[in-house]
């Protein structure tokens, strides 16, 4: 598992060098493997209008769903993030990324830099306590 998670983490940093983010200075990769055991990365994509940029998380789920289709599941995801200041940001999933994120697997093991350094490792589930869940109407 350690093994998975730092394949992961290096492939976010990877990823993070692809992004598209001239206006926030912040750039953010995502790597996920999915239960089939494939892996798949994103990148922020920013926009001059601001609101319609996307996060790397949602990016990286949107390759893997595209490639794997409704089958999907996630497994494990690791995200990492740099600015010009500083290679190596603490940067945790944002609160739309983390209910993109459930959908595909709340057990889901989560990884992302923390502000003391270290990498923190959590189920989905956990950073999204109370989660929407689409009522039956
Ligand atoms: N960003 C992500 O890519 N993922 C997150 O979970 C949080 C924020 C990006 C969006 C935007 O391009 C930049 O970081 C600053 O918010």
């Amino acid at each position: 598992m350690g093994d998975v998670m730092d394949a992961l983490r290096e492939a976010a940093n990877l990823a993070a060098t692809r992004a598209y983010a001239p206006y926030s200075g912040l750039f953010v990769g995502a790597a996920l493997r999915s239960v089939q055991g494939n892996i798949y990365r994103g990148c922020n994509v920013e926009n001059g209008a601001l609101p319609v940029g996307g996060c790397a998380e949602r990016a990286a789920i949107a390759a893997a769903v595209l490639a794997e289709g409704a089958d999907f599941q996630l497994a494990e995801l690791a995200v990492a993030a740099f600015s010009a200041k500083d290679p190596f940001l603490a940067v945790a999933p944002c609160g739309a990324c983390r209910q993109a994120l459930v959908e595909f697997g709340k057990e889901a093991q989560i990884t992302f830099r923390s502000a003391d350094g270290n990498w923190v490792v959590t189920p989905a589930s956990a950073l999204l306590p109370h989660l929407f869940v689409l009522p039956e109407t």
